[in-house]
């Protein structure tokens, strides 16, 4: 087994162990024997980027962080115990996932309501973390478009994903559909948001660029039958801006990662 992990005594706070997924009766096996730590870093957190081929299975293995399907075989756990409902694991998907019959303030407070916090108290806990993200003024609208553009929908997401300070948070291509100029600023939103919540981020994208200025580790998988084949860990400075992007350092590491990404079609 191949172990990635930076300092071996560290707990892990994700460990996937031997994950095998197939569907029709074993017919297509998407992933095969893969293994993956995240090592539990108290008050940093940890920034991990997954990369791979269309297909090779990065949202399921979100999926089953998250809990929400369980692997054909093999082991996950989160702190250490079978994924459950004690440790805070949230989501933003690959597709807008707000609620468009609820306003901006109530589908970022919905994101406390089954923790038997009161009303008033879900809505000051929400409103502080809209105006963080800012979409201060725009919290009684219905969270829709157009009446809020694609980067305020995300943002919305994110906003719902960050009001239960989740211990780990699961970020599917949440900038995929996003123009240049919003993607950056919610790239950096998301730097702010993890230098001040020290939250473990498992974040998934196709774009090597951000996930270069985005995380410590990145991942990358094989196309399926898929595991994990190269590891890089990223050498820029611990907070991050857009200086960052200019700099030879950060070219060739984004080289390094595009050929690592290029030897995964020849497996
Ligand atoms: N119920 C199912 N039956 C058969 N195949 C499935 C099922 N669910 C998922 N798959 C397959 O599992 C593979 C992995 O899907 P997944 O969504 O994890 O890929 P991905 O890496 O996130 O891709 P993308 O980058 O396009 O989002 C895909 O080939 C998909 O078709
Ligand atoms: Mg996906």
């Amino acid at each position: 087994m191949v172990q990635f992990k930076d300092d071996p005594i560290l707990p892990n706070i994700v460990e996937l162990r031997n994950i095998n997924q197939s569907y029709n009766n074993g017919k297509a096996q998407i992933i095969q024997d893969l293994d993956l730590l995240i090592e539990d870093k108290p008050f940093q957190g940890q920034f991990v980027a997954l990369l791979g081929m269309s297909g090779c299975g990065k949202s399921t293995l979100l999926r089953y962080i998250a809990g929400l399907q369980r692997p054909t075989s093999g082991t996950v756990l989160i702190k250490e115990k079978p994924v459950g409902d004690d440790i805070r694991v949230n989501m933003v998907f690959q597709q807008y996932s707000s609620l468009p019959w609820m306003s901006v303030l109530d589908n970022v407070a919905l994101g406390l309501t089954f923790k038997g916090v009161s009303r008033k108290e879900r809505e000051a806990k929400a409103m502080e973390i809209i105006e963080w993200v800012g979409l201060k003024g725009h919290e009684k609208k219905f969270a829709q478009y157009p009446l809020l553009s694609g980067g305020q929908l995300q943002r919305v997401a994110i906003a719902r994903s960050l009001v239960s300070n989740p211990e780990i948070l699961l970020m599917d291509e949440p900038f995929g559909a996003l123009d240049i100029e919003t993607r950056q600023s919610m790239q950096d939103l998301l730097i702010d948001i993890w230098s001040k919540f020290h939250t473990t981020i498992v974040f998934v994208t196709h774009d090597i660029n951000e996930a270069v200025y985005l995380a410590d580790d990145i991942y990358i998988m094989k196309k399926a039958p898929s595991r994990i084949v190269e590891y890089v860990k990223v050498d820029l400075p611990l907070i991050r801006n857009i200086e960052v992007k200019k700099s030879v350092r950060f070219l060739e590491q984004v080289r390094d990662v595009e050929e690592k990404m290029l030897n995964t079609l020849q497996n």
